[in-house]
């Protein structure tokens, strides 16, 4: 190789996650649980707290607020009736947490790759052991992870860039899930409908169909649902509609992009 060549060689880009997950708890996620959750909403609420109402389909909750994307996720779980959940990035294991609270006949565990996070879970926990455990979704699935009807990740594949990583995660977590995948994140960190579509169309999901779906909780959050049945819910065609009146973040688009243009698919079906 040239000298220039070496040196471009050197130089060239690596692409890589938000955060170090080996050392985040301690880097941040610590810090932001108690400032930017705590100092703001109910982030653990106690058994008569929080009720489902399934007739109005909403969460009801007494006392402080929930973070509204927290509150979607259990009103997800409420209005499509899951029987098994799984949370991928568990982190602090809160939303397990207050999962079980309100739904205690719904088998809930949560998956993470960060040691130290699934320590801070235990610590706020305790009563989860069992229930938590060690997994990176971008490593090739596993028979030893659980299965569930709906698989959920909140502020997780977001933050994933490395390489095709969040390819493997999404297509990790369909083919995990019998029913559902929701997916509560910031929709500019990726091209999430377009990088589904793709993985759907180049044969990487196990559904013999899959329907995409917007789903809004009732405190103004919204998600991704993909669901192996039709829902009667809005379905997604592009980007832009998940998109839809938030402000445009140019730095994240253009990664977005970047990391699209990574996949390379399987040949259509
Ligand atoms: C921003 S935190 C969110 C944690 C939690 N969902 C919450 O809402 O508090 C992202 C979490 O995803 C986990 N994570 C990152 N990459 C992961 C992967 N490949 N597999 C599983 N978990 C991952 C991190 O360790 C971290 O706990």
């Amino acid at each position: 190789m040239s000298l220039l060549g070496r040196l471009l060689y050197q130089s060239r880009k690596f692409y890589d996650d938000d955060f170090d997950w080996n050392t985040y708890t301690a880097d941040s996620y610590e810090r932001r649980i108690v400032g930017d959750i705590e100092a703001n909403f109910q982030a653990v609420a106690e058994q008569d707290q929080l009720k489902f109402n399934a007739a109005t389909g909403t969460l009801e909750v007494q006392g402080r607020d929930l973070h509204p994307n927290h509150q979607l996720v259990l009103e997800a779980i409420g209005r499509l009736q899951a029987k098994s959940v799984h949370e991928i990035g568990c982190g602090g294991g809160d939303h397990v947490a207050n999962g079980k609270t309100v739904f205690p006949d719904v088998t809930y565990t949560g998956g993470d790759r960060g040691q130290t996070q699934l320590d801070l879970a235990q610590q706020r926990h305790p009563h989860l052991a069992g229930s938590l455990m060690l997994q990176d979704i971008t490593m090739p699935l596993s028979r030893h992870w659980p299965r569930a009807e709906l698989i959920y990740s909140q502020a997780v594949l977001m933050h994933i860039h490395t390489a095709v990583s969040h390819f493997v995660g999404l297509a990790n977590m369909v083919n995990s899930s019998d029913r559902f995948v929701l997916l509560m994140e910031n929709y500019q960190c990726h091209n999430f409908i377009a990088d589904i579509q793709a993985l759907q169309k180049g044969g990487h999901f196990d559904w013999p169909e899959m329907f995409i779906h917007r789903f809004d909780g009732s405190t103004g959050a919204r998600a991704i649902l993909l669901a192996r049945d039709k829902q009667d819910l809005p379905e997604l065609t592009s980007d832009a509609q998940i998109r839809e009146g938030l402000k445009p973040s140019d730095r994240r688009l253009k990664r977005s992009n970047e990391d699209s243009a990574r996949g390379l698919f399987g040949p259509a079906g």
